[in-house]
């Protein structure tokens, strides 16, 4: 028998358990059951997701004589905008979905912030399970409400907090995800290990490299501890008034090179949240809060998974610092024009700064760029 963690997340009336253990899709119709008002529900997914876990689900909820209908979008980010809003939020109305039934998004981060999104504007809002596919959906994207799409102004642009009734997050689905997709969720746990829990990083950098090979037990383990984090900050701080900012760690790097690299493969978001980090590490130990030798530390680790740690690893051409510097300037978490970087006094002690020396981080991206070839 496999182990099954249940981490509360306590919103009060909002309130869900992310359920972590392998073979829940079979248990899908058991654990979702309970939260429906009639045995039926509306799945919302995308086609290569589809094609792998789709029939696993319906036969999980049919066991437990849950109809289910499906509609499958197509894969990538593209789908995340208006357009697979709308082509989702009218399959929803054409399969009759009422006020009270369930939306289920089966899928990575794409499906789980549009399907949140189509569930909180659908008939004023209607509920939702998500059952995220891809590591990075699992430890971040699939907990804390957070649902929207994409506009041509920018990422997450449109949205609304809308928490989930539960979220099952089954180890199995792992499996099938690409190396490189798995290590680019990876970077999200890792983030959480440094922004918060130094004993969580001393536990990766010993058993990293046997849980990216597959050991189960040690990915549910690492999912838990970063479901558990992720939980506790969102309870204390749901709508990112204040101590929610510390997950985006590593994002404002991130998201300016995501928007230099196109929003393409030359780049996965959990890749630039990785060289991110390595970033912001730079940056506080140039600025004198953390230890000289930390941002080896970080990167030593990233190396030694095999993922990206620097802008060198990024393929193809990048702007200059200068331009860099713009694009951080565009980001939404800018406030009163003051760029907000999340900074650390050590591994697992990060905090949010809104004085950053231009001219420190500019320098630092002068000497980052320079180490490409
Ligand atoms: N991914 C950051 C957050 O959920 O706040």
């Amino acid at each position: 028998m496999t182990r099954i963690d249940h981490v509360h997340v306590p919103l009060g009336a909002r309130a869900y358990d992310v359920v972590i253990g392998q073979g829940l899709l079979a248990q899908a119709g058991a654990l979702i059951g309970p939260l429906l008002h009639r045995p039926r529900a509306a799945i919302l997914t995308e086609t290569r997701v589809a094609a792998l876990h789709l029939d696993a689900l319906q036969a999980g909820l049919q066991a437990a004589d849950i109809a289910s209908s499906a509609h499958a979008l197509a894969p990538g980010e593209a789908t995340k905008g208006w357009a697979g809003l709308s082509e989702a939020v009218e399959w929803l109305l054409d399969a009759q979905v009422e006020r009270r039934d369930m939306v289920i998004a089966l899928g990575g981060g794409v499906i789980g912030d549009l399907g949140g999104f189509a569930a909180a504007v659908l008939r004023r809002g209607v509920r939702f399970v998500q059952i995220p596919t891809s590591l990075l959906a699992q430890v971040d994207s699939s907990v804390g409400g957070k649902t929207g799409i994409n506009t041509r102004h920018g990422k997450n642009l449109v949205g609304a907090f809308h928490q989930p009734s539960l979220v099952l997050a089954d180890i199995d689905l792992l499996d099938s995800l690409p190396a490189r997709d798995f290590l680019a969720g990876y970077g999200e746990v890792v983030k959480y290990g440094l922004l918060g829990d130094a004993a969580f990083f001393d536990w990766l950098e010993v058993n990293g490299p046997a849980l990216a090979r597959g050991d189960k037990a040690l990915r549910q383990h690492a999912v838990r501890r970063s479901v558990e984090m992720k939980a506790g900050i969102v309870a204390r701080d749901e709508t990112e008034q204040g101590e929610r900012a510390l997950l985006n760690l590593g994002h404002t790097f991130c998201h300016a090179l995501e928007a230099a690299t196109g929003y393409s493969d030359r780049l996965l978001h959990g890749e630039g949240v990785a060289i991110g980090c390595a970033l912001a590490f730079d940056l506080s130990a140039r600025m004198g809060l953390c230890a000289q030798e930390t941002p080896s530390r970080v990167r030593a680790h990233l190396r030694g998974m095999g993922m990206k740690a620097d802008l060198s690893d990024i393929p193809g051409d990048l702007p200059g610092a200068d331009a860099l510097v713009a694009l951080m300037a565009q980001d939404k978490k800018v406030q009163d024009g003051r760029l907000r970087f999340i900074l650390a006094r050590d591994i697992g002690a990060a905090f949010v700064c809104d004085d950053v020396p231009g001219e420190m981080l500019r320098a630092l991206l002068v000497d980052a760029l320079e180490m490409r070839p």
